[in-house]
């Protein structure tokens, strides 16, 4: 059996969403200090739901592929629901990763959680400044 699936293969040669989003209004920073890979994720979001997301990712194949899956599984969603994200769901859309693999998926989702938290802090800072007005 081959050991990478043809989704995880497909996302790694034609990752969906790849660089930067300008106007990104949550950016997410994570590395793993293990292999030292680093993923960062840019969200868009109005009214709550993820109209745009791109990311950048200094890492391995199935650090890519999951970055490319978790972009695809969130896009068009509202932020609850990207908020329930987690590793598993990503490795299953892509069929499957090596056990040892794994932690590539923890970072997508890490990396998507860290994007969301900070539209988060923007979003309640924000709130509060236009209170003080
Ligand atoms: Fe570390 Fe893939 S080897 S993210």
């Amino acid at each position: 059996m081959a050991l990478y699936s043809e989704k995880v293969m497909d996302h790694f040669r034609n990752p969906r969403n790849v660089g930067i989003l300008e106007d990104a209004n949550g950016i997410g920073e994570v590395g793993n200090a293990k292999c030292g890979d680093i993923m960062k994720m840019y969200l868009k979001i109005e009214d709550d739901v993820i109209q745009d997301v791109k990311f950048e990712t200094f890492g391995c194949g199935s650090a890519i592929a999951s970055s490319s899956m978790a972009t695809e599984l969130i896009k068009g969603k509202p932020v609850s629901e990207a908020m329930q994200l987690t590793n598993k769901a990503v490795a299953e859309a892509l069929d499957g990763l090596p056990d040892y693999k794994l932690h590539c998926s923890v970072l997508a989702e890490e990396a998507i959680h860290a994007a969301l938290e900070d539209y988060q802090r923007k979003t309640e800072k924000n709130g509060k400044e236009s209170e003080k007005n």
